[in-house]
């Protein structure tokens, strides 16, 4: 794996980096203002950059073993490159020149399977370009900068979620956060629990996939309610006068929201948690619509196995990765058995948080 140095013949000026996430409960609450609970996962994006004193800009990215260039007047093509183009010219809105860099960046985060790899890379770019610049930006607008460049250069009506966590959260704790106040504080899992992720290996497109549609019917419901956003429709009741796909959709966003409160105040009982991340699942395949048949069978598969208190596919959905909640000594045996279990049902699974040494 290539270096700054390696690429551009010199030292950097400024080095960061920053976190993928996976989200334990909360999914698809946060364009609906509503609460979701993340952790850090260990794997990290590292950002470095220095003042090259030409005309343009350069980025190479070190997994794909590729350097572009643009100018903040000439946006890239590439579509890795637009997530950092993005935060350069929401920078440069801010009123801060920014001067033609030299940028290398590097990951472990698992690309495109729900662990915010993207967030990892804007939120990565934001703290080098703070660190090089001076700029007055703290973590939460830091979040709200990477959430832009997600939605206005990268197509994605995204949340607010994936930056946040990726800006603010810690790999031991959870991050209880309310989408629409920003209040937040952290949470500790249930004792003698750890968190396994695992990747589907069903390939999963964001942008291309039915999210922002997702979104749009949320919205929809909403209106039809009479509410500025989801979480304020008082209760389930409430939404028996909406046609369907929407009953179900905004159903699940409400239960969805009462999950991650619940599981917070249950959080010293790893059963009750790990029940809400199944019913979540169930309620993510059945009333949002966004599991696909392989995401059901390794959840199955990880729900049955003994050691596992609750599992669900994690992310958007459409594919990608599933988490699971296991007693933390059964972990290794859990991961060993379900991939083989799943592997044995003709797909090809494998293990992404703990990483693999
Ligand atoms: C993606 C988005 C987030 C959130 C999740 C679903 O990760 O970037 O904002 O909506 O999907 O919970």
């Amino acid at each position: 794996m290539s270096r700054f140095e390696d690429i551009y013949g010199t030292a950097p000026e400024a080095q960061a980096s920053a976190p993928g996430r996976v989200n334990l409960l909360g999914e698809h609450t946060d364009y609906n203002d509503g609460f979701v609970l993340p952790i850090a996962i260990p794997q990290q994006t590292q950002a470095a950059m220095r003042r090259n004193g030409q005309t343009q800009f350069s980025l190479h990215a070190a997994e794909l073993g590729q350097t572009v260039h643009f100018a903040l007047a000439q946006p890239p093509a590439e579509h890795f490159a637009s997530y950092v183009y993005g935060c350069l010219v929401l920078a440069a809105e801010g009123g801060t020149a920014i001067p033609p860099l030299d940028i290398h960046v590097a990951s472990s985060v698992p690309i495109g399977v729900g662990l915010s790899s993207s967030a990892a890379l804007e939120v990565a770019t934001l703290r080098c370009l703070r660190q090089l610049l001076g700029l007055a930006l703290d973590d939460v607008q830091i979040a709200q900068l990477a959430q832009r460049a997600e939605i206005e250069f990268a197509g994605v009506r995204c949340g607010i979620m994936d930056q946040m966590a990726s800006s603010l959260a810690g790999a031991d704790r959870a991050l209880l956060l309310d989408t629409r106040s920003l209040a937040r504080r952290f949470v500790a899992l249930p004792p003698s629990s750890s968190v396994l992720v695992l990747d589907s290996g069903i390939a999963r497109s964001l942008a291309g996939s039915g999210y922002n549609a997702r979104r749009a019917e949320c919205e929809q419901a909403a209106r039809l309610l009479g509410v500025a956003s989801l979480r304020d429709v008082p209760g389930v009741d409430a939404l028996a006068a909406l046609p369907e796909p929407l009953q179900r959709r905004a159903r699940h966003v409400l239960t969805e929201n009462a999950r991650v409160l619940q599981a917070v105040d249950c959080c010293s009982d790893a059963a009750a948690f790990g029940a809400l991340m199944n019913q979540s699942h169930a309620s993510l395949r059945d009333d949002y619509e966004v599991s696909t048949a392989g995401l059901d069978s390794l959840v199955a598969l990880l729900q049955a196995q003994p050691g596992v208190f609750g599992a669900r596919l994690t992310g958007a959905g459409f594919g990608g990765a599933c988490v699971a909640l296991c007693q933390a000594g059964a972990l290794p045996e859990v991961s060993r058995a379900v991939l083989a279990a799943y592997a044995a049902a003709g797909h090809s699974g494998c293990q992404l948080v703990p990483p693999a040494p």
